[in-house]
């Protein structure tokens, strides 16, 4: 599999998964980007207005956006018979942040691993190349 500390990140994956807020689901799902050779973890944070819940990858998307780094690998965990995917607009946000080769992870906390690429989640995305040249700003 590629080059990313993978056991670190199932490490940090798995301390963000015990901080998932799930009350209605119950599925505690923790991910891990690595970044600038650093790690950035998340976790699902649900609501009671379903729709508004965040998936724990676009949590730590989000924490790695902020540090200015640029996703290189993410690992995604959560204690499932089979590993999770990640869903529609998880993958819609990663075709906006990474690039199609990004390495994924997907793993049960028994050990089971599915490596991907984003390419494979997300073939034929719409993504900022269907957009014209950014609008100049006019103020
Ligand atoms: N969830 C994630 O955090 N990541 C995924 O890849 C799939 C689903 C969360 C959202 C929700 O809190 C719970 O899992 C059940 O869908």
């Amino acid at each position: 599999m590629h080059n990313a500390p993978w056991e670190e990140l199932t490490a940090c994956a798995n301390k963000a998964r015990l901080h998932a807020y799930a009350p209605y689901s119950k599925l505690l799902v923790g991910a891990a980007v690595w970044a600038g050779g650093r790690i950035f973890s998340g976790c699902n944070v649900e609501n009671a207005s379903f729709g508004l819940t965040l998936c724990a990858e676009r949590n730590a998307l989000a924490h790695t956006i902020a540090q200015a780094e640029r996703p290189k690998a993410l690992l995604l965990l959560a204690d499932t018979p089979h590993p999770i995917v990640p869903c529609g607009a998880c993958r819609q946000v990663l075709v906006e942040l990474c690039t199609p080769e990004l390495p994924l992870l997907c793993c049960t906390l028994s050990g089971l691993q599915r490596p991907l690429l984003l390419s494979q989640l997300l073939p034929f995305a719409f993504d900022k190349s269907f957009l014209g040249p950014a609008p100049r700003a006019i103020f």
